[in-house]
């Protein structure tokens, strides 16, 4: 059993290194078993890990690869490859578990890619708190990206890792599909202007560009450049067989890569405190509605978001749950500035004052009374939940008005 070992800062040059020794393993020396050693990784990434995912799986599948898996030494780490599926989508086979947390690796397909995607925007939005148009520019983005991963690989399924780091105040996305790869399918719709890989994949980030003119419009990618242009320490690469494009520091740059990559991976990284303008980026075609519909926007007249309580938890009786909804609450205020929001308190029986303070008692707080009263609605709420409400924001906006500060 041959062993192909792993770098202990598991990111894309490890993965690079890795494939290079899997590709003399598997395809020079027709080796089926190879075990994919671990032990040494301290620190990993997912644009090292799910290219793996992507490579292993083709092996596999194409060539009948067997691989035997060792696990980081260090128990913290080997615990992360578990809680990120990380094991699990590289050694399918080895009965490794498989969670549904959003912010775990998962595989897509176009049946499972819209609820994927809403789980994600969910999720982040309870995780930190965002500039104005992060949030916006990561569901355009990511709706973008893992389409073209459905609709041009050619492969029927691909991977996603969602990753917000709220301590670095970043946030990370990968999309990795082992399908034909960008230079293939540009070259397929301009057969003489891009002979290196690394220049199909420049040519496909250029607005209008689209190997599939009666279905798609050539903005995804260009508008991903956009966005992560727009955002202050905001970049992009994408790889995909031989070349690469990558935004950084304000600086484009085109290059070869080897050994070629078979399919595309996308890796996009956000600062979430630094705003982006999503109109300008977008060519003053910001979506209409702040998110999919589906998420907040369902039977709302334009300019109204719903907000569904009964949805957030199963008990409304602490604070803890309360700064939840605080954050998410906030988030989409500052998401969609002129759009009200609307609580919906169908299904809630019943609210603790504490939960209701740490809501719409410090909202009431940071937004003012006008504020408070302007931009959310609190709809089919009851005369129990009414009462907890009324009496929590009535003394925070008197103990405003008593200090004169808005402090929390
Ligand atoms: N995952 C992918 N696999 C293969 N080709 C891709 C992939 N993503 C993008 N492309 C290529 O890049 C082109 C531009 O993509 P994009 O800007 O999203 O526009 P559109 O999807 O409207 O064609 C696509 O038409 C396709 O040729
Ligand atoms: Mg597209």
């Amino acid at each position: 059993m041959k062993v192909v070992s792993l770098l202990p800062d598991f990111g894309w040059p490890a993965f690079q290194g890795a494939a290079r020794a899997l590709y003399a393993m598997v395809v020079e020396q027709h080796i089926d078993a190879i075990t994919i050693d671990l032990r040494a990784v301290q620190r990993a990434f997912p644009n090292g890990v799910v290219p793996l995912v992507v490579l292993l799986n083709q092996y596999r599948k194409n060539l009948g690869v067997h691989f035997g898996a060792m696990l980081p030494d260090s128990t913290d780490v080997a615990r992360i490859f578990d809680t990120q599926n990380w094991a699990a989508h590289l050694f399918p086979d080895h009965g490794f578990p498989l969670t549904n947390r959003p912010s775990a690796l998962h595989r897509f397909s176009e049946t499972t890619v819209n609820e994927l995607i809403n789980g994600h925007i969910r999720d982040a939005l309870g995780q930190a708190s965002y500039a104005q148009g992060v949030l916006q520019a990561f569901e355009w983005a990511l709706n973008e990206i893992a389409g073209n991963a459905l609709v041009h690989s050619g492969a029927p399924e691909a991977w996603m890792e969602v990753v917000v780091q709220r301590s670095a105040r970043r946030m990370a996305i990968v999309v990795a599909d082992g399908g034909l790869g960008i230079p293939e399918t540009i070259r397929h719709a301009f057969p003489d202007k891009a002979p290196r890989d690394e220049d199909a994949i420049a040519l496909a980030l250029q607005e209008g560009i689209t190997s599939k003119p009666d279905f798609g419009q050539g903005k995804g990618l260009t508008g991903t450049l956009a966005i992560v242009k727009a955002n202050d320490g905001g970049r992009l690469s994408v790889h995909s067989a031989g070349g690469v494009v990558e935004w950084r520091d304000a600086r484009l740059s085109i290059r070869p890569e080897f050994p070629p990559f078979q399919g595309t991976m996308v890796d996009i990284q956000l600062s979430i405190e630094q705003p982006i303008d999503i109109e300008t980026a977008l060519w003053g075609q910001g979506p209409v509605f702040p998110f999919n519909e589906a998420l907040f926007g369902r039977e709302t007249p334009l300019g109204v978001m719903r907000f569904v309580l009964a949805r957030e938890a199963s008990g409304f009786g602490n604070r803890l749950t309360g700064q939840q909804v605080r954050l998410k609450i906030e988030n989409l205020l500052t998401s969609a500035p002129d759009h009200v929001l609307e609580v919906d308190f169908a299904g809630v029986e019943l609210i603790a004052s504490s939960f209701a303070d740490e809501v719409f008692g410090k909202l009431a707080l940071s937004l003012g009374f006008v504020g408070f009263s302007s931009r959310l609605r609190l709809i089919r709420l009851n005369k129990f939940c009414r009462g907890i409400i009324d009496d929590v924001v009535k003394s925070r906006i008197v103990q405003a008005h008593g200090n004169g500060a808005h402090g929390k």
